[in-house]
């Protein structure tokens, strides 16, 4: 399942992430450095050292959006999010396809993360930059992802995906992992659309009673297919 998750960050946000970030010279490296046998060949960015002092503020800034944000929440169902890194490319940069490692040891206490779901929080207005779309493989074919800064796309890390190349300007993206409490993308997606479901019967004046079996069979199903 692909999610477009809107504004994820307000404007206030984006403003000090990007005066962050674009003043971290030194912060920016290679990002070959946590690229696998796979993804390194054809991964040509730079990206901030996620140990760096400007690679934490910015987390600090990120996490707690998501965990605020109901939607992501929703689509998501995080068990544990994978610190979130940055990435910019500049003309000629690219990713080529590829699918993400599938785990990944947090950097700070070492824990394992298994990744379910990819997310690209954009950072840099569509307007800056030509190039540059996420394009993401699923069933039903390649979807281009271009979205305005401060939204987030989140898709399976299961998923083929590429960055096209950059022919103007310099795009700048967070990108993160997340390991679900449901692991099938397929269940989440059941409860994505449950839940969705749910939310608009809550703002009607639908039937108590179906209402409360329904979210009843939401949780009972989360009992049932959830890891932690
Ligand atoms: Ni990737």
């Amino acid at each position: 399942m692909l999610v477009c998750v809107p504004n994820v960050l307000d404007a206030a946000q984006l403003v000090s992430l990007r005066e962050r970030l674009d003043r971290a010279n030194e912060a920016w490296v290679d990002g070959r450095v946590t690229a696998g046998y796979q993804g390194a060949p054809v991964k040509f960015n730079q990206q901030v050292d996620e140990r760096s002092e400007v690679a934490l503020a910015c987390q600090r800034i990120v996490v707690p959006a998501l965990e605020r944000n109901t939607l992501f929440i929703s689509a998501v169902l995080p068990n544990s999010i994978y610190p979130p890194m940055f990435n910019r490319y500049g003309v000629g940069m690219k990713f080529g396809d590829h699918v993400d490692g599938s785990l990944r040891i947090h950097p700070h206490d070492g824990r394992k993360i298994r990744t379910d779901v990819s997310a690209t929080l954009f950072l840099t207005n569509p307007a800056d930059y030509d190039g540059g779309e996420l394009e993401i493989e699923d069933t039903y074919g390649r979807h281009s992802v271009k979205l305005p800064a401060g939204d987030m796309v989140i898709y399976p890390a299961s998923s083929l995906h590429q960055v096209a190349p950059i022919t103007r300007g310099v795009r700048t993206s967070c990108f993160f992992w997340v390991q679900s409490l449901i692991r099938s993308d397929s269940q989440r997606t059941l409860l994505y659309e449950m839940d969705g479901a749910i939310q608009r019967l809550n703002q009607t004046n639908a039937d108590e009673i179906a209402r409360r079996s329904l979210i009843g069979c939401y949780h009972n199903l989360v009992r049932e297919w959830s890891d932690t």
